[in-house]
């Protein structure tokens, strides 16, 4: 029977007393009663994930039409609707889970960060102000000081917690063009005969949220400067220096430099240091983009690949990739709060605090006593994404993200190494951190580029066929490239073997002969 066609059930046995005439929430200990099951549902989740395919075997509109069209008019039980969620959500659910989710970037959510979503679901916290939630806003503070201690960056950095790091890196770049002198936030960019076309560099490898974030504040895509990579990927500082040049030649404006420390195709780490220079010898904001990679500077003794990002203006790392922090969790760090805080603060009559709750009162110029956290970000209400880290750095500790990050780069040697060993494989750039791109070169087919593009691409979907893991592509140089990037807090070696075991396998089956 579908969704569609159960019948709606009404008998007082199934529905709760709260559901057929109240007025008020779920009854409290139906809710515990509830909340238990649910807690046995996520668990066996969990424990059970590889009986799932890592990627459902569905086509499009296959959930939505097992669905009803409309909203329910009455109530329904909470074991039809938990009924329903097991037969049609979580086996149509993508594995992010799955320790097989080799695909984009990973992004686990570990149990003491589920704990951490669940007590902060109960909580409902808006720490929009200070006053709204201060065990929302000063835990927000620690844990952003903690985690700015545990990536080893100066105490000059502060900063806050967002959804994404396409969201951080818009504030960081909105700040980047509040601190140009332009007062954008008042006066707007349109119809300004004082201001020339503003300019962003960023590696061509860059990722795609640097270009939306010149979009959505105005500046257009084309203020967006692709600087050319090495053959390692990494941004040219020669040529981002002449870049700058000619654009002040031209009477443009540069105002940002955007360095990527793992790169979103290759994981391919720009030179920070260089890019610091220019931006201190130019007067321009450097914005570090390690939203994967960052998380790796936790560990003292792999800190190279970051050298001379604690001179950039802002960064962001995002825990919801590689610090297995349940989506989502963003990291905005800089060194300018105050210019975030330019660009983006408006406080009217009703955010104002009035009365002796230590924000200060109206005229008494301490409005920010405690920090209100709306006035660093596009929106008023946030959620409260402190606790769920809170709760995973003590549970973790340092020491055992450390160990993980760790293995999962020694994973990503392994299979490095099994690609260069073998005959007709071929690695298609460094791996600086856990993610690994290559291609399968048979020999008939080498040298015609199209049909090794279309031949990696059959590989690649025959593999994810078999649910037992899922990759993704990229384009490195126009080459199309299987990406297979390791960060799953669930991923054992096992389970890279598998992966290497079903690509020859697949190779060999799809091969042209
Ligand atoms: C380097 C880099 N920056 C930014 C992003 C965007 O991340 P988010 O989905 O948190 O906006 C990604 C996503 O993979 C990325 O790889």
């Amino acid at each position: 029977m579908t969704a569609t066609d159960r019948p709606i059930p009404s008998d007082a046995d199934v529905l709760e007393p709260e559901q057929i005439a109240g007025h008020a929430d779920m009854d409290p200990e139906a809710f515990r009663a509830a909340a238990h099951r649910v807690v046995d549902l996520m668990a066996d989740y969990v424990e059970d994930i590889e009986r799932h395919a890592v990627l459902p075997a569905i086509a499009p509109g296959s959930v939505s039409s097992q669905l009803p069209p409309a909203p329910p008019e009455q109530p329904e039980a909470l074991d039809a609707i938990l009924g329903d969620y097991l037969r049609l959500i979580e086996p149509n659910a993508t594995g992010w889970q799955h320790p097989g989710f080799f695909a984009y970037f990973a992004s686990t959510a570990s149990g003491p960060g589920i704990l951490g979503e669940m007590l902060t679901a109960a909580l409902g916290q808006n720490p929009m102000l200070w006053r709204t939630s201060p065990a929302g806003t000063e835990l927000e503070q620690v844990v952003v000081d903690w985690l700015r201690q545990a990536l080893g960056l100066p105490e000059a950095f502060d900063g806050l917690l967002t959804d994404t790091a396409s969201t951080s890196s818009l504030i960081a770049l909105a700040a980047a063009r509040q601190a140009a002198g332009i007062d954008a936030a008042a006066a707007g960019l349109a119809g300004r005969s004082d201001v020339p076309a503003l300019r962003v560099y960023a590696s061509e490898e860059a990722h795609s949220s640097i270009e939306k974030a010149c979009m959505t504040l105005g500046l257009g895509r084309a203020s967006l400067v692709r600087i050319p990579t090495n053959d390692r990927f990494e941004l040219l500082p020669e040529r981002l220096a002449a870049a700058i040049a000619a654009d002040r030649a031209a009477g443009h404006r540069p105002i940002a430099i955007v360095a990527t420390v793992g790169t979103t195709s290759s994981t391919s780490v720009d030179p920070v240091a260089a890019g610091a220079d220019i931006a201190a010898r130019e007067g321009l904001w450097l914005h570090v983009d390690a939203a994967y990679a960052g998380a790796v500077a936790i560990d003292p003794d792999l800190r190279a690949p970051f050298a001379g990002w604690d001179r950039a203006d802002s960064i962001v790392v995002n825990p919801h990739k590689w610090l297995w922090t349940p989506v989502d969790a963003s990291l905005l760090l800089s060194r300018r709060l105050d210019v975030v805080r330019d660009a983006f603060s408006l406080v009217p009559e009703y955010l104002r605090t009035v009365g002796s709750d230590g924000t200060g009162g109206e005229g008494s110029g301490r409005h920010d006593d405690g920090r209100n956290y709306n006035e660093y970000t596009p929106q008023l209400g946030r959620r409260m994404r402190a606790l769920k880290l809170w709760i995973q750095l003590r549970w973790f500790g340092l020491d055992g993200l450390r160990r993980r990050i760790r293995h999962h780069l020694e994973l990503a040697q392994g299979f490095a190494a099994a690609v260069d060993a073998e005959p007709g494989w071929e690695r298609l750039a460094p791996v600086p951190f856990s993610t690994v791109c290559f291609r399968h070169v048979p020999p008939g087919l080498a040298g015609d580029e199209a049909a090794l593009d279309a031949h990696n691409a059959a590989i690649m979907d025959a593999v994810n066929r078999t649910g037992a893991i899922f990759l993704s592509h990229t384009k490195l140089r126009g080459t199309f490239t299987i990406r297979l990037a390791i960060g799953s807090l669930r991923t054992e070696a096992r389970h890279v073997e598998r992966a290497w075991e079903l690509l020859r396998a697949a190779a060999e089956e799809v091969e042209p002969r």
